[in-house]
């Protein structure tokens, strides 16, 4: 176990070494490229290391927005090598990516308001005011863009595309939905003949990580050729509604859209800025609408299907993250504090695990199934803090430094005994492990 002294010494090494100049990459090897939401974690770390860096990492992001506001949830670097990335999503089909530079064409949980403000607290209130000037319109350009896109239907959720955009892969919701929905004839072909050995040959994952810590080969090769469904239709958001495709008002990401809202609004208060009426009524739908995501037989909220208006009922740790959004009654973070404490769901020695461990969906160290990941530990001690639960956040935070301190900066962890799984030097989990110390100390 380390101290907080060497453990920060640690976590900033581990920056250093995934640095490229203007942003980060999560991992050496398996995470090449930028990632939306990665960047946007790594800079809350890095703001306590140097400011202009920390700003350096939000603003490499924007070189990657689409011309329709959008921000895509991976960068691809323009290195020979990685033709073959690029070329799986071949962004330059639409008419809205953005020039020479290659992207996905999906998004990732919007981060980027929490982390401009995060950074703005390390300023004095002029440079402050640059520094959100400079990240205002293109921010606002996001927020608009998800309502516009994604909320066809005016209800206040907006609807994810393809599992990769929750950021939380292979959450047990999601894959249900790909077993029963998603899975193409081929794919099926490829279970039933038990290809998966010759297909984890293929994959970048389980070359540094065993394949029993990731999802599935079948699960894989499914998540692929929904991607291919959706450059197929060139991410063009009518058209992938129009081919039933995935369509999911995921839990997680709608809670912190609505706390980047509130980023947002802050934002442009500071500025002087008035929001467009359209925006800010859409705003107040959202925080009413969560609520829709409640079930409350089950005490719990969840995912819900965007065609049918079912919410999947299937459990994951996307129940908990409503304390984040800051949007809902006391009496239901009440709730969500109890499934936290319970040691049948989310109490475990080395929490939060990301599926409650009473159930047939956990395992151990299987990325989404399970595991414990910093990045959902941090944004629930935010919430728990915000919600008055003081007490919580700090158990919390002292139990995800501990874990950290014993298994060093890994992808994510094994809830039960702490050990370490996935990816090693990860960035976010080091740059969050910075930002929880100073917490510590503030
Ligand atoms: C995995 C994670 C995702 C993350 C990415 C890069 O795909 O599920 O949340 O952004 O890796 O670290």
């Amino acid at each position: 176990m380390q101290n907080s002294d060497e453990l920060l010494l640690a976590a900033q090494a581990v920056l250093k070494d995934n640095d490229r100049g203007t942003y980060t990459q999560p991992a050496h090897n398996m995470y090449p490229h930028q990632w939306l939401w990665d960047s946007c974690f790594t800079a809350i770390g890095l703001r306590h290391l140097d400011v202009e860096r920390a700003k350096m990492e939000l603003q490499s992001l924007l070189r990657g927005q689409w011309h329709n506001g959008m921000l895509p949830n991976i960068i691809f670097r323009d290195d020979a090598q990685y033709r073959t990335d690029r070329n799986i999503w071949r962004s330059w089909l639409s008419p809205n990516a953005p020039d020479g530079v290659a992207t996905t064409g999906i998004t990732q949980p919007p981060m980027l308001a929490e982390a401009i403000v995060q950074i703005g607290a390390k300023m004095a209130s002029p440079e402050r005011r640059q520094w959100y000037r400079m990240m205002y319109q293109p921010l606002l350009d996001y927020h608009t863009w998800l309502y516009a896109d994604r909320d066809p239907h005016n209800e206040g959720l907006v609807l994810q595309i393809h599992p990769w955009e929750t950021g939380t892969d292979n959450t047990p919701p999601w894959m249900n939905e790909l077993h029963e929905h998603q899975m193409s004839w081929w794919v099926q072909g490829v279970e039933k003949l038990h290809l998966s050995p010759l297909i984890n040959l293929l994959r970048r994952d389980t070359k540094t990580v065993p394949s029993s810590q990731r999802f599935s080969a079948v699960e894989a090769l499914a998540m692929f050729d929904a991607q291919r469904r959706l450059r197929r239709k060139a991410y063009d958001i009518d058209r992938i509604l129009d081919h039933g495709l995935f369509a999911i008002e995921d839990v997680v990401f709608n809670s912190i859209f609505i706390r980047a809202n509130k980023h947002l609004q802050h934002i442009a208060d500071s500025l002087k800025e008035e929001l467009p009426d359209d925006l800010k009524a859409n705003m107040r739908r959202s925080e009413r609408a969560l609520e829709e995501l409640w079930d409350p037989f089950a005490g719990q909220y969840y995912s819900r299907d965007f065609i049918t208006h079912n919410l999947i009922k299937i459990p994951s740790l996307g129940t908990l993250l409503p304390l984040y959004s800051g949007a809902i009654s006391k009496e239901n973070a009440a709730q969500l504090v109890k499934l936290l404490e319970s040691s049948h769901m989310f109490g475990t020695a080395f929490p939060v695990p990301s599926v409650p461990v009473d159930t047939p969906y956990f395992h151990r160290k299987q990325y989404w199934q399970g595991p414990s990941w910093v990045n959902m530990n941090w944004l629930i001690i935010d919430g728990l803090e915000r919600y008055g639960y003081k007490d919580h956040a700090d158990a919390l935070r002292e139990s995800t430094l501990e874990m950290v301190g014993r298994s060093g900066f890994h992808e994510y962890f094994d809830p039960i005994d702490g050990s370490p799984a996935g990816g090693a030097n990860f960035s976010w989990t080091a740059a969050l492990t910075i930002d929880l110390i100073r917490q510590q100390s503030s």
